[in-house]
Parts: structure tokens; sequence; C-alpha cells
């Protein structure tokens, strides 16, 4: 797309708000458990820094970078970019992403991930695209559903850009 406008759709005060919510949803499922947050990169990060300023039970942080490849049939499709610093056996997992689209990164990253041995691995995404799946894909924690539109803003990118903006938006051809 080469010119294009970004026309609002989840404003900040409504953002944050949710996210306050989701954050007690959280502290409530796992209060004692000391779970590793694990921010998936890159467009992750911003919903996860607003995410644990609201976590008031202990967590641990880390983060992991993961791309699928598209277009081939087998699920087990997974590149890890950037693997988690720490062993996550016998521990609870939560993974934070920007949105779940297709959900087929998330679909095989947490299939390795629970290869490792993990007590649990749970999804807790900003936004969830409201779309059919072809796949069973349990999203335990999230912020907004959203139309199946194209969004940047809050983390999410359009060629690296926009991810600082303090909104989500959708592009709009012009
Ligand atoms: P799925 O769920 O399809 O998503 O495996 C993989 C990754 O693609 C990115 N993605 C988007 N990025 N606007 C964006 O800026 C979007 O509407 C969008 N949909 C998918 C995102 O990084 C996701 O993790
Ligand atoms: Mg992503």
């Amino acid at each position: 797309m080469e010119n294009y406008v970004i026309e609002k759709l989840l404003d900040r005060k409504e953002i944050e708000g949710r996210i306050v919510q989701v954050a007690a949803q959280i502290d409530q499922d796992y209060r004692g458990e000391n779970p590793i947050i694990a921010v998936v990169l890159k467009g992750g990060f911003v919903f996860a820094a607003d995410l644990v300023r609201d976590i008031h039970t202990p967590f641990n942080v880390d983060f992991v970078g993961a791309s699928s490849y598209k277009g081939t049939k087998s699920s087990g499709d997974i590149k890890i970019t950037k693997d988690l610093d720490n062993p996550i056996g016998g521990r609870h997992v939560i993974l934070v992403e920007d949105i779940v689209d297709t959900g087929l990164t998330l679909f095989n990253l947490k299939k390795l991930l629970e290869q490792r041995n993990p007590l649990s691995v749970k999804i807790a995404t900003l936004l969830l695209k409201d779309i059919d799946r072809p796949f069973d894909l349990p999203v335990d924690y999230y912020a907004f559903k959203i139309p199946d539109k194209f969004v940047v803003g809050f983390g999410l990118d359009y060629n690296e850009m926009h991810r600082g903006l303090p909104y989500v938006g959708y592009l709009k051809a012009i």
C-alpha cells in the first residue's frame, strides 16, 4: 500500500482500561504461582509493558521471537528467531502477543514450548481477530476482538513502522 491514512479503531484510554482488567484476571488466576511472562517479539512488547505494570502477583519476564512459514501445510513449521533465556520446565508460562490473526504462529510456538514440560502454556493477546480458524487455539486472555482488518499501533507495525502509535488503527488506502 503506497498511500494510506490510519483510521483510529481503539484509543489509548480504552486500551489501557482493558489491559487493567486483563491484568486483574491474570492476577487472580496465577496468585502465588510465579508464572513466566513470555513476551512474543517484536509486537508484544508494548502490550506487555503495560500489562506487567498492572500484575501484582510475582512473575518473571522472558522474551521469545518466532516466525512461521506461511503457505506450508504442516503445522510444525516455526522458526525461533530468539529463544527464551530460561528453562520453562515445571513452570507456568503466559505467552504475550500483540495479535492473534490466523493464530498459526502461536499455535506452533505453544506446541514447541509444551515439549519442554512446562506446567502450562497460556495465551494473552491484545487483539484477537474475529475470524474462523481451521485449528483449535484456545486464547485464554484477550483485550479486544477486532474485525478482519490490517491494524497498526501499540506494538503492531506496517513494514516496521507505527509500532509506537499510542492507539490501534487500521490502514486505509487513499
Ligand atoms: P498469525 O496469527 O497470523 O500472526 O500467525 C502472525 C503475526 O503477524 C502479525 N500480524 C499483524 N501485524 N497488523 C500487524 O501489524 C495486523 O493486522 C496483523 N495480523 C498479523 C503479528 O505480528 C502476528 O504476531
Ligand atoms: Mg507478532
